[in-house]
């Protein structure tokens, strides 16, 4: 096997989803942790908190860079190298997160056992679900008084349509939690409270008919164990095809703040989490043991320095080796890069990185030749597809305070939409920009930095929409003969984006459906590939 075939093999890339306090934070920390990437917890946490403990934006502009060094993680566990891309949540909430999701092979699924699926982590999951990603379940806070286990399986089950295959299960729950039976080894692991401990060394009570289980635990033992009768009995066996296909969830039970539960679920997605896997271009499909680099932009930060419109660029690569110093093409302009100063993402610092692997995710520095979707490779004229846009969530008009810089919101817009910080809309009929995005925050953002980069005061204000499809139709309903009736017809309510994708906009889904019942030749897309 090449080298690079054994490098691949041994990576891990995937994304961790929840919704916001869930634990998402405290088990990332904990994953570090347990795979020695740090050292003491704290870090993470504290990055989190200076993040959030302001809204003020210049206070967050500072914080860029940090959320540009905690955004990606790698970390080295047992023999496999883990890259561990966050999906930032509250009011970060943006585009970025959804696209996140293009970039991994698995995602790790955080539940709150006392809240279940919740609206965030249902957002993500359509993405995952779209994608036929698989998915690792992680209930967390079993110290807490939480839902029944039974309750939390069922909900799960129907909230992601994909099969429930319980690894462990709870032992009583919050003050009484007595610890997780793991189904697979058949035996139960004994909780104690605290974060002294890395896994590995808990107590362990041996079957489900050992009687000092039933002499310590009582009706928290006998309980769990009807459960488990149950559910051996209702539930489906683990097939590890299955889950590749997105279609079975594995679930683990623990206490993330505890360090309960979390080295099983290191060692889950090392067992089971697949290695970075084939990647369809245009023009072929990329296998990751190439020997020939070749990778894709799938997020795009702007950097510390406004002044310089440095922007970070985040690269998965699809394929093969990259070296520093090695020569690379961008294949949307046919411009070569030769990049220094790569960034890699280990154990949290931004360091400079000398190689990376198919699967590995590298930051590069430029200042703009990047675009989102961005193809990159050895010389091959290669594009990559799957990078997606999304139908946004909130629709907003954009004014010039100062009609006379009109030009430099046209150009500063269409910049920050290149990035994919904001989507920007021009309708086919009247002058006013909109602008679209899927968290509020991006609208203060591209506020902010309009004013600061590019000199634009720009006023933000509400529009008569609230949904956005893009719209196309298939030539044998009648293609671009159709689609432009379509547009004539809705002129007062369509608009073209940055690539003149036309995408119909209205006030409700109502609308959209009574639409939808007219036109149904025309097709409603509430996601876009690039281009
Ligand atoms: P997030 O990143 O998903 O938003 O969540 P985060 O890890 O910040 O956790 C949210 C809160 O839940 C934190 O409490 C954290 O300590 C707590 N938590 C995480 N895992 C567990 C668990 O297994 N059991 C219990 N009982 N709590 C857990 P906080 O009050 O917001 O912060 P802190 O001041 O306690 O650190």
């Amino acid at each position: 096997m090449s080298e690079i075939a054994k490098q691949v093999r041994r990576r891990r890339t995937f994304a961790i989803i929840s919704h916001p306090d869930a634990g998402k934070t405290t088990l990332t920390e904990k994953l570090l942790l347990f795979s020695g990437a740090i050292n003491i917890a704290g870090s993470v946490k504290a990055r989190k908190a200076a993040r959030h403990a302001t809204s003020d934006w210049m206070e967050i502009e500072k914080q860029r860079g940090i959320s540009v060094a905690s955004s990606v993680m790698q970390m080295e566990y047992r023999d496999c190298v883990i890259n561990l891309l966050d999906t930032p949540g509250h009011q970060d909430f943006s585009e970025d997160t959804y696209r996140v999701l293009t970039a991994v092979d698995a995602a790790l699924m955080v539940i709150d056992a006392g809240n279940g699926v919740e609206p965030q982590t249902r957002r993500l999951l359509q993405v995952c679900r779209a994608r036929n990603t698989p998915i690792l379940t992680f209930v967390n806070k079993m110290d807490r008084e939480v839902q029944s286990p039974l309750d939390l399986m069922d909900e799960i089950e129907r909230e992601l349509g994909m099969t429930v295959v319980p690894f462990t299960w709870p032992v009583g729950m919050g003050k009484t939690f007595r610890g997780v039976f793991d189904r697979r080894t058949d035996q139960m692991r004994v909780f104690s409270a605290g974060e002294d401990r890395r896994g590995g060394e808990e107590e362990a009570l041996i079957g489900l008919d050992n009687p000092e289980s039933v002499k310590r635990f009582g009706s928290d033992f006998e309980q769990a164990k009807e459960e488990l009768e149950l559910v051996a009995g209702a539930s489906t066996a683990f097939d590890k095809e299955e889950f590749l296909a997105g279609r079975q969830t594995p679930m683990l039970f623990g206490s993330a703040v505890n360090n309960f539960g979390v080295r099983e679920v290191l060692d889950a997605l090392v067992d089971l989490a697949p290695p970075p896997g084939d990647r369809p271009a245009m023009q072929r499909v990329v296998k990751p043991e190439e020997p020939k680099f070749t990778g894709v932009v799938f997020k795009i930060q702007a950097n510390m320095d406004p002044a310089h419109r440095d922007r970070i660029a985040f690269v998965r690569l699809a394929s093969g080796h990259f070296q520093r110093g090695m020569k690379i093409k961008v294949v949307r302009s046919g411009k070569d890069l030769r990049p220094n100063t790569v960034v890699s993402f280990l154990s949290q610092r931004r360091e400079l990185l000398d190689e990376a692997f198919a699967g590995d995710i590298i930051g590069i520095p430029n200042h703009g030749v990047l675009q989102l979707g961005d193809t990159l490779t050895e010389g091959e004229n290669l594009q990559f597809t799957g990078l997606p846009f999304f139908a946004p969530e909130i629709i907003r008009s954009v004014e010039v305070a100062d009609p006379l810089r009109t030009k430099q919101l046209r150009a500063g817009l269409t910049q920050l939409g290149e990035e994919g910080a904001i989507q920007v809309f021009r309708p086919v009929a009247g002058s006013v920009l909109l602008l679209g995005a899927v968290g509020q925050l991006q609208f203060e953002v591209v506020a902010h930095r309009l004013e600061h980069e590019y000199g634009v005061k720009a006023r933000i204000m509400g529009s008569p929409y609230q949904v956005a499809r893009w719209v196309t139709c298939a030539p044998e309903d009648g293609g671009e003969i159709e689609l432009k009736k379509f547009i004539d017809a809705n002129s007062h309510r369509v608009a073209l984006d940055a690539v003149d994708a036309p995408t119909l906009l209205v006030d409700h889904a109502a609308t959209l459906r009574a639409v939808e019942a007219n036109w149904p030749k025309i097709k409603f897309h509430a996601m876009r590939e690039h281009a």
